[in-house]
């Protein structure tokens, strides 16, 4: 099933760059795809590694002017829609709605609620005092609303939280995707001295061991194994239960057909979303989270980050990050891999001046694209 989920959401960023690279023939972003094609390879050929990333900086340019002015003043109501259509096909290119599932919920329930039990224990803390759910809270979007976080004495990394809800659709996992599936992140946090703070796997375990309730919960759940209580084992617990974590939203019932999901102006901002550009980067079933982007990709953006190269050492991956998800984005603020960004106005902002280079956007547009992106929240708080 994950895979099939990962063929599609590259499936659908390639309909999105084969779009974009039809419309900008030089774009940087085609060498991998005409590497092979095109045996006398040009100097520009050279990098496949760079994600399109070079491709976008005259996009969106075709958007219209009358788009920044207060576009929703002086429309009558009988001009309903008018001109707001937003072609279907060219919609079902860039998203795709959230799946009903990713995991077998009925097949998986031992394993699934060992998890959550899991997450919300802060005894998996070397203090028994934060949990995952203490940086990834259930009631809050799956953030913790904090610029950096909190670890187990009060001490802070260097990156935001992002939402645990729907990351497991992500391409990989973590601001510089070092991990690659929920299931091996989970198990980072319970050893990082400045997050959980647990000293060595064989601690956790022996942790565990002495609480009957897991002892009979890990069994359970892992009913084929001899020695169901290993390290491992609690990230494949805590995956299967962040695997439930999707949280469809308005934008899904528009995607499936419902014209009346969205309002006026909020169909008014996708249209903007999507002529605009912010597309190429945040598209598929997540809105984001399946590629890799250099913030700053058009007008340069000041941060001491390297993010992805950090993790692969290549030279075009400094200050690349995992285009996060926008989904619930409305709830997940603080903004940006250091969270330095306060207001989804603001996000929006440097986003369109940074990767796009678009640098008077209009209060209109602001709007317009915020009203959008929060009908990318859940239609129920998980
Ligand atoms: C002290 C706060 C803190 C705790 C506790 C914590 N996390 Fe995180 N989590 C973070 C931060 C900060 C990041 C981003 C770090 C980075 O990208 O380098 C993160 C990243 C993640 C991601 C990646 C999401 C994405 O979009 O890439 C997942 C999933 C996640 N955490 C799950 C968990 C789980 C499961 C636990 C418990 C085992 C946990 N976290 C405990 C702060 C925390
Ligand atoms: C070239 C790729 C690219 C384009 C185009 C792009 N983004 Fe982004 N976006 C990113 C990356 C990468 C980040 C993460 C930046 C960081 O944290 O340093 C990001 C972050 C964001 C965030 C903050 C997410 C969070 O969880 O903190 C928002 C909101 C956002 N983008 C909206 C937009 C909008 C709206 C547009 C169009 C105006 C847009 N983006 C265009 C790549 C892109």
């Amino acid at each position: 099933m994950k895979l099939i989920l990962l063929l599609l959401t590259f499936f659908l960023s390639s309909l999105a760059c084969a779009q974009e690279n039809a419309q900008k023939p030089n774009a940087a972003g085609q060498q991998a795809q005409h590497k092979h094609e095109n045996g006398k390879g040009s100097a520009d050929h050279g990098h496949g590694h760079e994600h399109a990333d070079k491709g976008h900086s005259g996009h969106g340019h075709g958007d219209k002017a009358h788009d920044d002015h207060g576009h929703d003043h002086g429309h009558g109501g009988g001009h309903h829609g008018h001109g707001h259509k937003l072609d279907e096909t060219q919609l079902k290119q860039f998203f795709e709605p959230l799946p009903e599932s990713i995991i077998d919920a009925q097949k998986n329930a031992a394993l699934i609620a060992l998890g959550k039990k899991l997450y919300l224990d802060p005894r998996l803390s070397v203090n028994d005092k934060i949990s995952c759910n203490s940086c990834h809270s259930l009631s809050n979007y799956g953030v913790d609303s904090e610029p950096t976080s909190p670890g187990h004495e009060g001490k802070r990394g260097g990156r935001n939280s992002p939402t645990t809800f729907n990351a497991a659709l992500h391409v990989a996992q973590f601001w510089d995707g070092r991990a690659s599936t929920v299931e091996e992140q989970a198990l980072g946090p319970i050893l990082n001295p400045i997050e959980m703070g647990m000293p060595s796997e064989d601690a956790v375990v022996k942790k565990l061991k002495a609480i009957d309730e897991y002892k009979k919960l890990f069994a359970e759940a892992f009913s084929d194994q001899k020695d169901p209580l290993i390290y491992k084992n609690i990230g494949v617990a805590i995956g299967a239960f962040e695997r439930t974590l999707l949280t469809p939203s308005r934008f899904d019932d528009f995607l499936k057909g419902d014209q009346d999901a969205l309002n006026e102006s909020e169909k008014r901002g996708l249209k903007k979303f999507v002529n605009m550009g912010c597309v190429n980067c945040h598209n598929g079933v997540a809105i984001g989270g399946n590629s890799f982007r250099k913030i700053g990709l058009v007008v340069p953006y000041e941060t001491s980050d390297m993010g992805r190269f950090e993790v692969t050492g290549i030279e075009s991956d400094k200050k690349a990050f995992k285009v996060p998800s926008l989904r619930n984005i409305a709830q997940t603020g603080p903004y940006f891999h250091d969270g330095s960004v306060e207001t989804l106005d603001e996000a929006i902002r440097l986003m369109a001046k940074h990767q796009l280079g678009r640098d008077h956007v209009g209060h209109g547009m602001i709007r317009d694209i915020k009203a959008f992106l929060g009908a990318l929240t859940a239609k129920e708080a998980k």
